[in-house]
């Protein structure tokens, strides 16, 4: 049960980073009446390259922060936390949060389209292992192909802030022409990182393919939860706040491409 202030309670959002911001920024521009929490654990970055024991692990802590917080809805902005630790998080959470995973907005924008026969997916190691998205796609249509590739080099890359230049479009090139993409009529950039070099990929194909990436259709996803809910907030009543876990230099100048605005970042040190 919701009461009518409710709505003037932050959304959560967290990663292992700061590809979340990608998110968290669709979402703000989309419902800018919102108040926000992001979390972005870079003590633990990068997620894709852990057992998904240890990013269930980190989660639960992670999720703990944001309901003490007091958030009314909480996005798992992060493909690879999504596809390890939802289905945890819901079941041990129960009745205290309610979460929105980045997985299956996207999956269910990529399975509405009727036209697509033949779907890539690229994303993180951890991500194609856990094969979330061949499950999830194959459950809404048993009509189509799914073909994963990890491309564990890409979201480091970016976070360097190598994105736009002829050395990121050279080893976005070479993953992508990897045979297991062949004959593909879409892609989802299933990473948080990667709305980053969405141009880079459209470039490869030369329009011939479509690119689905989890800004929009997650900002989507959460405007509807809200209104069902009758969440939605009507006004900005607090600043919105972004924690890191560790916090350096660099950090401060890559979230400003992530988020397309300078923001603030807080050191919120929970492991210690
Ligand atoms: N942003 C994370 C994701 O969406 C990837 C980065 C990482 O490996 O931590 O999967």
């Amino acid at each position: 049960m919701f009461l009518p202030h409710d709505k003037y309670r932050p959304i959560g959002f967290f990663d292992s980073g700061i590809g979340g911001l990608t998110v968290a920024n669709a979402v703000v521009r989309y419902l800018p009446h919102e108040n926000i929490i992001y979390f972005g654990d870079s003590a633990h970055m990068p997620y894709g390259d852990k057992s998904a024991d240890a990013i269930r692990y980190y989660c639960l802590r992670i999720v703990k922060f944001l309901i003490q917080r007091g958030c009314k809805l909480i996005i798992i902005a992060c493909n690879t936390a999504s596809s390890v630790a939802y289905d945890v998080l819901v079941e041990f959470y129960q009745g205290d949060a309610q979460f929105i995973n980045v997985v299956d907005p996207l999956v269910q924008a990529a399975a509405h389209d009727h036209s697509l026969k033949s779907i890539g997916v690229i994303a993180t190691k951890a991500t194609v292992q856990s094969g979330v998205y061949e499950r999830k796609l194959l459950e809404l249509r048993n009509d189509v192909q799914v073909k994963s590739l990890s491309t564990p080099l890409l979201a480091p890359m970016i976070e360097e802030g190598f994105a736009n230049n002829s050395v990121s479009q050279a080893i976005i090139d070479s993953y992508l022409k990897d045979p297991k993409l062949e004959n593909i009529d879409a892609l989802l950039l299933a990473c948080t990182h990667y709305p980053l070099i969405r141009k880079e990929i459209e470039n490869f194909y030369q329009g011939k393919i479509k690119v689905f990436d989890s800004t929009d259709v997650v900002a989507h996803a959460v405007h509807k939860n809200l209104e069902q809910n009758n969440l939605l907030s009507d006004k900005r009543t607090q600043e919105h706040h972004f924690y890191v876990s560790d916090l350096t230099q660099n950090f401060e100048q890559t979230t400003k491409l992530f988020y397309k605005e300078k923001i603030h970042l807080e050191h919120l040190p929970i492991w210690s």
